[in-house]
């Protein structure tokens, strides 16, 4: 099975075609014939090796990529949300060869649903997994309707998805952008754009003065955002930060793995999208082979919407 991955870690330049052997298809689970895998920010990190401590797989190769989407050709037994033929859309928890960079993917089937009527296999790919975290990062900080929720990299992936789902939660929402990203964060659906930067914060808190009452810190400042949240308020982050301490402040560190056999909240995200709540946002497409193009263009910052792999 054609394969994109490293043997050694290193740089882009250290992804190359693979040849992987087929993942058995065990009960409960699903294969995909993948026609389009996501390049996000981890994927970086696992092509670099540092994530390599954390993987039980120890030896070569090792395969990135978080999220697929193709078309079905085997269901295990048990399986009755998927019939082969279908485009479904999977989230997958990379470890050694299995990562989602390999035109056939064996998946849990909880981590797999019919891909949102109308979309292509490109499309479909840039949902499940930060779809999911951003849900989850919701689902923590429980805010009730009519709450502030700020929201940092709305731009980005997960942070455009925190104020789609935010606003169809019933939140007020004020999110960040940089000049060029304004009528992006807008057309989201925010209800306040501040300047993204050092002083967001400043910014957030010159229209909420008492503070907001949640942020998503999907642009991952850390302590910078903090002020802007109010004595008590939640704070979601994706990269682990689990603040000071101070002024009771409470941190939600959102791990989408937790929730990657989420069946239904995968398939409510595919119908958000049905309903126009959600936009699925593609940058650009890569032959698979031009993986190391991908990773380069990521790593540069400035991509709105996904980078996608194509096989
Ligand atoms: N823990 C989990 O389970 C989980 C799941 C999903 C995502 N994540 C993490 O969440 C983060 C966001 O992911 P993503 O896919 O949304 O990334 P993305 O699409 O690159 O979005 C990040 C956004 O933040 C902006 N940004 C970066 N640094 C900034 C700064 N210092 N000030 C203001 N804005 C800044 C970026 O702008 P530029 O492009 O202009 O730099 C971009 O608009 C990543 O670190 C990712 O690894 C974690």
């Amino acid at each position: 099975m054609r394969a994109v991955g490293v043997t050694e870690f290193g740089g882009p330049e250290a992804l190359h075609v693979l040849d992987v052997p087929a993942e058995p298809l065990g009960p409960g689970q699903v294969r995909l014939r993948v026609e389009a895998a996501t390049v996000n920010p981890t994927d970086t990190y696992s092509r670099s090796g540092a994530y390599a401590g954390r993987d039980p797989v120890k030896t070569p190769p090792w395969v990135p990529g978080m999220d697929v989407a193709g078309v079905v050709t085997e269901v295990g037994e048990g399986v009755g949300h998927l019939t082969v033929g279908d485009l479904a859309m999977g989230i997958v928890l990379p470890s050694g060869p299995h990562g989602g960079y390999r035109e056939d993917k064996v998946l849990p089937g909880g981590s797999v649903v019919r891909a949102p009527a109308g979309t292509d296999a490109v499309a479909a790919s840039t949902l499940p997994m930060n779809g999911l975290t951003a849900r989850l990062a919701l689902d923590l900080m429980e805010l009730r309707p009519g709450q502030v929720l700020a929201v940092t990299g709305a731009a980005g992936a997960f942070g455009g998805y925190v104020v789609q789902l935010a606003k169809a939660d019933g939140l007020t929402v004020v999110a960040d952008a940089g000049e060029a990203d304004e009528d992006l964060v807008r057309g989201l659906g925010a209800d306040v754009v501040v300047r993204r930067g050092d002083d967001v914060a400043d910014r957030i808190r010159e229209h909420f003065p008492e503070g907001v009452d949640g942020l998503a810190d999907g642009s991952v400042q850390d302590a910078l955002v903090l002020p802007a949240v109010k004595d008590g308020g939640a704070v979601a982050t994706v990269r682990g930060y689990r603040g000071d301490g101070q002024r009771g402040l409470r941190f939600f560190p959102t791990l989408v793995r937790r929730v990657a056999e989420d069946r239904a909240a995968l398939d409510r995200l595919r119908q958000q999208v049905e309903d126009g709540v959600l936009t699925l946002r593609v940058a650009q497409t890569f032959p698979a082979e031009h993986a190391a193009e991908a990773h380069r263009l990521l790593e540069r910052g400035g991509v709105r919407g996904r980078l996608v792999l194509t096989f």
